[in-house]
């Protein structure tokens, strides 16, 4: 079938040039393949699960915002995570991660239980995310915001500080953010306050920042949401970068062209469920999605958020404390 004669929403045909990220990023994609016999269902096995999920669910007041039944992220492919908004994505990455507690379920990373584990005991376990909205601190410098990525995501406290052995770990953690301040193009704004980027260089530091504990798995929440296409590539092209190098990478992403032009496997929810699973090319033909985008969207446009629904997705319990400016 051709974009031309694939009904309801328009997939794959990439605003700017979906070649441009391959092009400039020639990356190889270790996960080729691998999903070629996983049946395209809600809950299907997965050859090596890296994360499983069963029975998650939360409600906040008579709201169900999360019942998933079965999820299983793929080892080293990139996963997209897509749905209308409202649909439980940001709460579910909440669970995942530690930053929520679901009401139900259990939670397995690479084999072992995190119910109920903190977040920055998930990064010691090689799980990082980053936000819908970002988190970089203003007042900070590019370089300490980095180098509190390492600090708050291995539960460090202000006293190690004082220890001799910390002013040699403090140097090589500067050396790993600089060395990833590189990688991302962001050594000129090494010492400017985060402050003063711009919203998508805020989502480029925000993605290496969760590099500094050397993820295996790597949860993104909308990282290009608000992004110039410029820099939009760039990022599409640092992601598959993570996949060339091993990582595992689930993201939440709005853009249909985005998703279908990175993502190995598409997971679909809706009202708190997941609704559907396949490779881009199965979700863009899948009715139910159809319906569940054409359903929630004669009200509300794809691309923006109001502040009400912002501030609400992303509501004081999102950020436990010492998540930021408390080390
Ligand atoms: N802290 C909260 N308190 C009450 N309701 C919430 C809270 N967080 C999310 N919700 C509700 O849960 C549902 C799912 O929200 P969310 O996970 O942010 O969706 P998505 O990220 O898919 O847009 C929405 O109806 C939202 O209003
Ligand atoms: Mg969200």
């Amino acid at each position: 079938m051709t974009d031309e004669q694939r009904p309801g929403i328009e997939f794959g045909k990439t605003a700017g040039g979906g070649g441009a990220a391959g092009a400039i990023h020639d990356h190889v994609n270790p996960v080729a393949g691998v999903f070629d016999d996983v049946e395209p269902v809600p809950g299907s096995k997965k050859p090596d699960p890296i994360l499983i999920a069963d029975h998650v669910t939360k409600t906040f007041g008579g709201l169900t915002a999360v019942d998933v039944e079965h999820l299983e992220i793929q080892r080293g492919g990139i996963t997209a995570l897509i749905g209308p908004n409202g649909a439980g994505k940001t709460t579910f990455f909440n669970l995942l991660t530690g930053f929520d507690k679901p009401n139900t379920g259990h939670v397995v990373l690479d084999g072992q239980s995190i119910d109920g584990v903190a977040p920055h005991k998930l990064a010691n376990r090689g799980m990082v995310r980053t936000f819908q909205l970002t988190k970089a601190l203003s007042r900070m410098t590019v370089i300490d915001n980095m180098k509190l990525g390492a600090v708050n995501q291995t539960g460090e406290h202000f006293w190690r500080a004082l220890l001799p052995i910390w002013k040699r770990q403090e140097q090589e953690i500067e050396g790993r953010g600089d060395a990833l301040l590189d990688r991302f193009n962001l050594t000129h704004m090494r010492d400017e306050f985060a402050g003063t980027m711009s919203g998508g260089q805020r989502k480029l530091v925000e993605m290496a920042r969760a590099l500094m504990t050397d993820p295996k798995l790597v949860m993104l929440d909308e990282p290009m949401a608000g992004v110039n296409p410029a820099l939009t590539q760039s990022l599409l092209g640092h992601v598959k970068g993570l996949r060339a190098e091993g990582r595992t990478v689930i993201f939440v992403e709005h853009d249909m062209d985005v998703v279908h032009d990175i993502s190995d496997w598409v997971v679909v929810m809706a009202e708190g469920a997941i609704i559907a699973e396949g490779t881009p090319d199965d979700i863009a033909a899948n009715p139910d999605v159809i319906d569940a985008y054409l359903g929630s969207h004669h009200d509300s446009d794809f691309e923006s958020w109001s502040d009400d629904e912002i501030a609400q997705a992303e509501s004081a319990d999102d950020t436990p404390a010492g998540e930021e400016g408390s080390p």
